[in-house]
C-alpha cells in the first residue's frame, strides 16, 4: 500500500471498505493482463515489474505507456464502460499487481476527493505525455524519435544522475523500440547502426550503450 500515495492519505474507514475487494496477482515475463476491448472489471496498481499498454493494428504496434511500481491501468474502462479496455496490457518483467473491483473504485470514485485528486492529476500527465507523443510523431524523423527515446531511456535508468560511463547499457531490442516510436523494425536497425557508425552508441551483448549522451542531444536538438 505505500507505494501508493492515495491509499495513504485515505479515510481509514473507507481503506476498511475497499480492502475485501483488492487482491494480488503475480505474472511472468509476457502475460496478458487484458485486451483491448475487454470488457474492464477491475483497476490495476503496479506492485513491481513493468507493464506495456499498446494498441496494434495489423502490421503495426504502438505503445502508448510503459507503467512502472506505483503506477495504475486499467482505470479507463470502469468510468466509461462503453468502448472497453482502451488498449491491451502485457508484463515487461515478472509483475505483481493489486487489482482493485470496479464496485470498489467507483466508490472511491464518488466518496475521496482526494483519491479524484490523484487520478485526476495523472490523467493531465499522461495527456501531457500523449500531447508529445503526438508532437514528435508530426514534426521529428523516425531518426530523432529513437534518439529521444534512448535519451529518455537512459534518464529512467537507476543512477542515471551520476555519470555516463559508468551506466548501464539499455536492455531493449530493435522491435521493442520500434514499437515504441511507430515504426517498423527494418527502419529502427538500419537507424541503430548509423549511430553506431557515427561513433554515438555501441552495442555491447546485445544491448545499447550510448557513448555520447552529449554529442546524441546536440543532433537531437539538430534534427528537431
Ligand atoms: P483502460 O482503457 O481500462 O485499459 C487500458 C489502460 O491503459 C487504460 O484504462 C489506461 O489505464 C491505460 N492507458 C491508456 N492510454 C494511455 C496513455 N496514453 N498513457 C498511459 N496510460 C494509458
Amino acid at each position: 500500500r505505500s507505494a501508493f500515495p492515495f491509499f495513504q492519505e485515505m479515510d481509514p474507514s473507507l481503506v476498511e471498505a475497499v480492502l475485501p475487494h483488492i487482491s494480488e496477482k503475480n505474472y511472468r515475463k509476457g502475460s496478458l493482463i487484458f485486451l483491448e476491448g475487454n470488457k474492464g472489471e477491475e483497476v490495476f496498481f503496479i506492485a513491481s515489474g513493468a507493464v506495456s499498454l499498446f494498441t496494434l493494428n495489423r502490421t503495426k504496434k504502438v505503445v502508448l505507456s510503459v507503467l512502472r511500481e506505483g503506477d495504475y491501468f486499467g482505470e479507463m474502462a470502469l468510468i466509461n464502460p462503453e468502448p472497453g479496455r482502451s488498449a491491451t496490457a502485457e508484463t515487461l518483467a515478472p509483475t505483481k499487481l493489486y487489482s482493485l473491483r470496479k464496485s470498489a473504485f467507483l466508490l472511491l470514485f464518488d466518496r475521496d476527493r482526494g483519491f479524484l485528486r490523484h487520478l485526476l492529476l495523472n490523467t493531465m500527465e499522461r495527456l501531457n505525455n500523449a500531447n508529445q507523443q503526438i508532437y514528435d510523431m508530426t514534426f521529428l524523423s523516425v531518426r530523432a524519435r529513437i534518439i529521444k527515446r534512448l535519451l529518455s531511456l537512459q534518464a529512467q535508468q537507476p543512477g542515471s544522475a551520476s555519470g555516463r560511463e559508468s551506466q548501464l547499457p539499455l536492455r531493449i531490442t530493435h522491435q521493442q523500440l520500434a514499437d515504441m516510436v511507430g515504426a517498423v523494425r527494418e527502419t529502427v536497425s538500419k537507424i541503430i547502426q548509423e549511430l553506431q557508425d557515427e561513433g554515438l552508441i555501441r552495442i555491447e551483448r546485445r544491448m545499447i550503450r550510448l557513448a555520447e549522451p552529449a554529442r546524441l542531444e546536440k543532433k537531437l536538438q539538430e534534427e528537431s
